[in-house]
């Protein structure tokens, strides 16, 4: 029982930037015609994160998350695997799970009782002699299922669109820069301490952007906070010979080389000992190169709309919720290997910086609901906003996969996630979405290029 939507670009969306010249539309940030293409062209096509493998270790083991603004259900099988399926019952439509985790045998629909499998298959049908013969198919009448679901190290993403590329094909390179964070110990990671929620009345690219490689707005927006977890000293000048933007079709991460600065940032001088006796076995495991950048002052966004602070140990999903308001779901990320005390230490680093009391996580907000509301001002609407930061910084680096740029402070990630965005929205099908970085690994594992030296 599926209806066919009409796929395809409503509007053309080039005009709305000149990527080349450096700057954006600021219609893109509230009004609701590009808000319902965006559902359509990115949210019910691209891969989004739904869960972390531990959060789900057991059959019958599920939460509910949205992917775009359809809330499904994610579920472990019997058989071990992963499925995922809308939370909405075809009878009328009601959630059949109000729940945001549990365990559960069956998902029983409040509404007249029909009951589904954790398969998403119709099993049972309160009072069901009420049907005669030839109304009621059981068979087609199961939770509509996501077309395909898969994971990465630990990360399950989803997709409503059966023609998506493989996810290891649509995370392309990017699993390189993904590992230093996925695999950088034995054991890979797991998800602690539960998921927290809050709600920003800003459109949510501005904080997939922010993430993709918003250096820049660190220094100011967060000096208080910086100065508040480091004896009073601010944030130290960025080494724009030394740092980057890398980007690979809309995933981005910007990055110093001095391996420490967000490990230091969460407070815990036993997290840094932590990493540093653990650093010659990730240079190993990973090579030199990604050995140090790990820890640096980083930030990253996988597209359309999950992102991570790496060395702080934060990952965060920016759920849209129209064109003004967005929920921001986060968690604390760890080795699944650490001792309990450095997740202890971890986890309160995270809350005294990025938890919902923490010194950084509520200066962005109010920065994004600024920027959403202002931008839809009948005369602030007509006039361009300035991407231009580093626009002729391009590199050629060979040591590392990506559109390479030079500098931390740079809108280079920011102009590649909405070419990426354009392209999306644009394109009749993927065939049509150009492949704007070829890859460097080629198909090869992400590990095989891992002894290649500092730039
Ligand atoms: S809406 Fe679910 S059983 Fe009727
Ligand atoms: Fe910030």
């Amino acid at each position: 029982m599926s209806l066919q939507y009409v796929k395809g670009p409503r509007a053309d969306c080039s005009k709305y930037m000149d990527l080349n010249e450096g700057w954006i539309d600021r219609r893109i940030f509230w009004e609701k015609d590009i808000y319902e293409q965006e559902l359509y062209q990115i949210f019910a096509r691209c891969w989004l994160f739904v869960a972390h493998e531990s959060q789900i270790p057991n059959s019958g083991d599920f939460l509910t998350t949205y992917m775009g603004e359809d809330n499904v259900i994610i579920v472990r099988q019997k058989d071990g695997s992963i499925n995922g399926f809308l939370n909405s019952c075809p009878h009328r439509g009601n959630r059949v799970c109000f729940a945001d985790t549990g365990n559960a045998r069956r998902f029983v629909c409040n509404y007249h009782g029909w009951s589904f499998n954790t398969a998403g298959a119709l099993q049972g049908v309160h009072e069901e002699y009420c049907y005669d013969e030839g109304d009621l198919d059981k068979q087609s009448c199961g939770l509509k299922q996501v077309a395909q679901i898969d994971s990465y190290k630990g990360l399950i993403f989803a997709t409503f669109d059966e023609e998506a590329p493989s996810l290891d094909q649509y995370l392309g390179d990017f699993r390189w820069y993904l590992d230093m964070l996925l695999d950088n110990e034995e054991g890979g990671t797991e998800l602690i301490g539960g998921c927290i929620n809050s709600v920003i009345d800003a459109n949510w690219k501005f904080g997939v952007e922010n993430f993709v490689g918003d250096a820049y707005h660190a220094g100011w927006t967060h000096d208080s906070g910086a100065r508040a977890m480091n004896n009073g000293e601010p944030f130290p000048p960025v080494d724009m010979n030394n740092s980057y933007h890398a980007s690979i079709n809309g995933h981005g991460w910007e990055f110093g080389m001095e391996g420490v600065g967000d490990i230091g940032l969460l407070g815990r001088p036993r997290v840094m000992e932590y990493y540093n006796d653990i650093r010659p076995k990730m240079a190993e495991r990973l090579g030199e190169v990604r050995s140090k950048i790990f820890g640096s002052v980083a930030s990253s966004s996988v597209f359309p709309n999950m992102s991570f602070l790496p060395g702080i140990h934060t990952i965060r999903t920016w759920l849209p919720k129209g064109p003004t308001q967005l929920e921001l779901r986060t968690w604390v990320i760890v080795n699944k290997n650490m001792p309990a005390e450095i997740k202890d230490d971890i986890t309160k680093g995270v809350m005294c910086t990025f938890g919902p009391g923490g010194s950084f996580e509520m200066d962005d907000g109010e920065n994004w609901e600024n920027c959403t509301k202002v931008n839809a001002g009948v005369i602030a609407r007509h006039q361009k906003l300035h991407y231009r930061c580093g626009i002729n910084r391009k590199i050629d680096n060979p040591d590392m996969p990506g559109t390479m740029y030079l500098g931390q402070y740079n809108d280079a990630n920011q102009r590649l996630f909405y070419e990426r965005w354009r392209d999306m929205m644009n394109s009749q099908s993927w065939s049509d979405i150009p492949d704007r970085y070829a890859q460097k690994l080629d198909g090869r594992e992400t590990r095989d290029i891992h002894n290649i030296k500092v730039a």
